[in-house]
């Protein structure tokens, strides 16, 4: 180390900077050893960003004669001496501050992070001291999955990885795109914690649920501005599942029945309406067919129009995917219409039946009637009066 210093000393007197004689009579009319160059202050450390300038300051007093150079500590690589660069163009030095030698790197590389010295050429021993700079670089996301979706079943693990880079080393999180919770199975349980983000390079989703589908952010951030983003797809795959709210279907003649089922699948299903389990249904004058989609989840509509004796039966509304087929069944039966009822048309057709309610219903509803319409109307009496 010695060694090479005295290297770059000699250098600096080759290059005639400093002629010997004029070190020599500098040292002859030095009176006194307290007029000996000093360092004013420690150059520390300090942190700059990536790409702009990096400025170290070493302030001398007393210099008198002596020359001032800036050196890579790890290495020992001159980069500057007295007033001149020596190494590349992105080193240089200036005299701003009175007595202040400045090394000014730009633009600043990540390489560039480490400790600098300055050392002043006092004989026999060169003072020098140590200032160290950090180098902010911001965050970015790897890619290695240029899709960047995820597409598991159902049921099975899923794990969302994020990797980036920056220095200091980026902090990962996670949210959903649509604002919503994550949710996240409480281990050994059926049950979800609701997150708003989630840290973590991984994101571990454990028998992952329907309900976690969607696009993901991870958001990459450090000290340095701007956070960067990726947008994440998880995909989750599963046969159709279909739920009939009603069942049970009672009209009067004349009127328009409207069927519903709700059907939740992933990838998109194609649906259609039977009738007796035969006839596919079109839509058209006899029937409107329309279906809703948000996300996994269809609402299909089927509305008869004119129910006639012909329309009694059963309906299936049916819906396939990749993964599989589901189905449900409605059935639909004439309600007659007797003279209380005509009074309240608007609420005569008898819709609700669930499941629970299945079975020989009809003779119910009928031996039902007259008591639920003296209930209506009542009801009707009392709102009324
Ligand atoms: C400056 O940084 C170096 C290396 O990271 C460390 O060894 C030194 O103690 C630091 N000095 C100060 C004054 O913080
Ligand atoms: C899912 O992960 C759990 C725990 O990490 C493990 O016990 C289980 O076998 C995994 N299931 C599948 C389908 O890989």
């Amino acid at each position: 180390m010695r060694i090479e210093r005295t290297c770059f000393w000699s250098m600096l007197q080759a290059l005639a900077l400093l002629p010997t004689m004029a070190l020599k009579d500098a040292q002859m009319t030095t009176k006194k050893f307290s007029e000996e160059p000093e360092f004013e202050r420690p150059i520390g450390n300090h942190t700059f960003f990536l790409g702009r300038e990096a400025v170290l300051g070493c302030a001398v007093t007393n210099l008198g004669k002596h020359k001032v150079g800036w050196l890579r500590a790890e290495d020992q690589t001159v980069l500057t001496m007295h007033d001149r660069a020596v190494l590349g163009a992105r080193y240089s030095v200036s005299l701003d501050a009175p007595r202040t030698w400045q090394l000014r790197i730009r633009p600043l590389r990540a390489e560039d992070r480490g400790c600098y010295m300055c050392q002043i050429n006092t004989q026999p021993n060169m003072k020098w001291q140590i200032g160290c700079i950090d180098v902010y670089v911001p965050p970015d996301i790897i890619s290695d999955d240029a899709s960047g979706d995820v597409s598991v079943q159902e049921l099975e693990n899923a794990t969302l990885t994020c990797k980036a880079t920056g220095h200091p080393p980026p902090k990962i999180t996670w949210r959903r795109e649509d604002h919503e919770p994550i949710l996240l199975k409480k281990p050994m349980s059926r049950d979800f914690d609701k997150v708003e983000n989630y840290v973590g390079s991984s994101l571990p989703l454990w028998r992952v649920d329907r309900r976690q589908m969607g696009a993901f952010l991870c958001i990459a951030s450090n000290d340095v501005p701007p956070a960067v983003s990726k947008r994440i797809t998880l995909l989750v795959n599963f046969a159709p599942t279909v739920k009939v709210p009603n069942q049970l279907l009672g009209a009067p003649l004349g009127t328009d029945v409207k069927l519903k089922c709700y059907v939740e699948a992933y990838p998109n299903t194609i649906n259609y309406w039977i009738k007796n389990r035969g006839e596919m249904l079109l839509d058209g004058p006899k029937y409107t067919i329309r279906e809703e989609k948000a996300s996994y989840k269809v609402s299909m509509w089927l509305t008869i129009r004119q129910f006639s004796r012909n329309d009694i039966g059963t309906y299936n509304c049916v819906s396939t995917n990749s993964l599989g087929k589901s189905e449900g069944t409605l059935r639909l039966y004439e309600i007659k219409l007797n003279s209380y009822q005509e009074d309240f048309n608007q609420i005569s057709v008898a819709g609700g039946l669930t499941e629970a309610a299945k079975g020989d219903t009809s003779n119910f509803l009928h031996s039902n009637r007259i008591f639920l319409c003296t209930l209506c109307l009542f009801a009707y009496l009392y709102m009324f009066t």
